[in-house]
C-alpha cells in the first residue's frame, strides 16, 4: 500500500513514538470516566483491532490474514494474535505444522503465567504471529475459574500480556473465535477497536447483535474500546438496499453511529479455495495469476488439465487494498480528531455509498 493513505498512516504511526496531547476520539460516547486499571499500557494497544462476530464463516480470519499480510507487504510492522482452536490463520498463511505452529501453547503459557507474549517472527516479512490451535482448549476452563475468583477483571489477562509487545508494531489484529465468548471477552478487554465482518444474511447479523451486548460489557473494563466499523464480506451485491439493511443492523446492535465500511469484499469462491489450499493471501495469488502462462500455452504444452488459479484473485486483492486504505484513513482520522463529529466527517462518503 503506497500513496497518500500509506504516508498518512506512517505519520499516524509516528504519532505513537511522539506522545500526543490529544486522546483518540470515541465513535460511541465513552461510558466510564475512570482511568483503566493501572499496570496496562493502553497507549501501546491503540492500534490493536479485534476482529469479532459471534457467527462463524463471516470472514474474520480471511480479513485478518489479508489486511495484516497486505500492510506487512507495504512496510508496516504487523502482529496477528489467533484465539481460534481451529487456527485457520495457519492455513491462510501457510504455516500449519511448521515451526511457527505451536498450536496455541505460547499464548496459553503467557496467559497462565502473566508473561509477555512471544510472537513468532516473520511468517511473512514484517508479519509476526502468536499462533492459535488445540492448546487453547485449556484457556477456557482457566478463564472460567479466574472469573469466578476475580470477577470480570480476569478478562484483562490478554491485555496484560499483549501490551508489552504491542508497542513494537504499527498494527495488531486479534482473530476471535465464533461462539467461544470467553475468548472473545479477552480480546475485547485488550483491543482499542472492534472490526466486525458480516455477511448480509440473517446469521451474521444475529452474531453482530450478540457482539453488541458483549461490547457494552467490555467497555466497563476497557473504556477505550470503540467500534471501528462493520465490513460486508463475500457479498455478490453492491446494492444500496443490502448496504442499508446491514447498516441498520449495526445501528440496532451498537446504538448511535452505524459505521459500515464503504468497501466490501466480493464473493469469490474459487479464489477463497485457492487461498486456503495453497496458504496464499489474495495479493500473493494476484501475482501468481499474473505469472501463470496463458491457458492456451498450458494446453499446447500438455498442462491443460493442471489446476489453474482463478483470475478473480486480482479483484479480491483490490477489494482488500481498498479496505486497507479506508481502514488506515479512518484510524488516522480518529486519532487526530478531537470530537466524535469530526470522526464522522472523516468518512462523508458513508451515507452516499451504493
Ligand atoms: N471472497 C470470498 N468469497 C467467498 N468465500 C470466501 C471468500 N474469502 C474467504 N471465503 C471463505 O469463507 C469461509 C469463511 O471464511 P473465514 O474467514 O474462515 O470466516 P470466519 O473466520 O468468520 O469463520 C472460508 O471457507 C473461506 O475460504
Ligand atoms: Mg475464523
Amino acid at each position: 500500500m503506497t500513496g497518500p493513505a500509506g504516508r498518512a498512516a506512517r505519520s499516524a504511526t509516528g504519532r505513537r513514538r511522539t506522545p500526543r496531547a490529544v486522546r483518540p476520539v470515541e465513535p460511541v460516547a465513552p461510558l466510564a470516566p475512570e482511568e483503566p486499571p493501572a499496570g496496562i499500557d493502553r497507549e501501546a494497544l491503540t492500534r490493536t483491532i479485534a476482529m469479532v462476530n459471534d457467527k462463524g464463516g463471516v470472514g474474520k480470519t480471511s480479513l485478518v490474514a489479508n489486511l495484516a499480510g497486505q500492510f506487512a507487504a507495504a512496510g508496516y510492522r504487523c502482529l496477528l494474535v489467533d484465539l481460534n482452536r481451529q487456527a485457520n490463520l495457519a492455513d491462510d498463511l501457510g504455516f500449519r505444522d511448521g515451526p511457527a505452529d505451536d498450536r496455541g501453547a505460547g499464548l496459553l503459557v503467557s496467559v497462565v503465567a502473566g508473561t509477555p507474549l512471544r510472537p513468532v517472527e516473520g511468517v511473512r516479512p514484517g508479519l509476526d504471529i502468536v499462533a492459535g490451535g488445540a492448546r487453547l482448549v485449556d484457556l477456557v476452563p482457566l478463564m472460567v475459574s479466574r472469573v469466578q475468583e476475580q470477577g470480570r477483571e480476569a478478562f484483562l489477562a490478554l491485555a496484560e500480556v499483549l501490551a508489552p509487545v504491542a508497542g513494537d508494531y504499527d498494527l495488531v489484529f486479534i482473530d476471535c473465535p465464533p461462539e467461544t465468548t470467553i475468548l472473545t471477552d479477552l480480546a475485547l478487554a485488550a483491543a482499542r477497536w472492534v472490526l466486525m465482518p458480516t455477511k448480509s444474511d440473517g446469521g451474521g447479523l444475529v452474531g453482530m447483535r450478540l457482539v453488541g451486548e458483549r461490547f457494552a460489557l467490555a467497555r466497563e473494563l476497557n473504556p477505550d474500546l470503540g467500534l471501528l466499523g462493520a465490513v460486508l464480506f463475500a457479498t455478490g451485491s453492491r446494492s444500496r438496499v443490502v448496504h442499508a439493511e446491514v447498516r441498520e443492523a449495526v445501528e440496532e446492535a451498537f446504538g448511535g453511529h452505524s459505521p459500515l465500511f464503504t468497501t466490501s469484499i466480493r464473493h469469490a469462491e474459487r479464489t477463497a479455495q485457492d487461498a486456503r489450499r495453497l496458504g496464499r493471501l489474495a495479493h500473493e495469488l494476484e501475482q501468481e495469476v499474473a505469472a501463470q502462462p496463458a491457458w492456451w500455452a498450458s494446453l499446447r504444452e500438455g498442462g491443460g488439465s493442471a489446476r489453474r488459479l482463478s483470475p478473480t484473485a486480482a479483484s479480491v486483492a483490490g477489494d482488500y487494498r481498498d479496505l486497507g486504505v479506508e481502514l488506515l484513513t479512518l484510524l488516522r482520522a480518529t486519532e487526530e480528531s478531537t470530537t466524535p463529529s469530526a470522526r464522522l466527517d472523516a468518512r462523508p462518503e458513508q451515507e452516499a455509498t451504493p
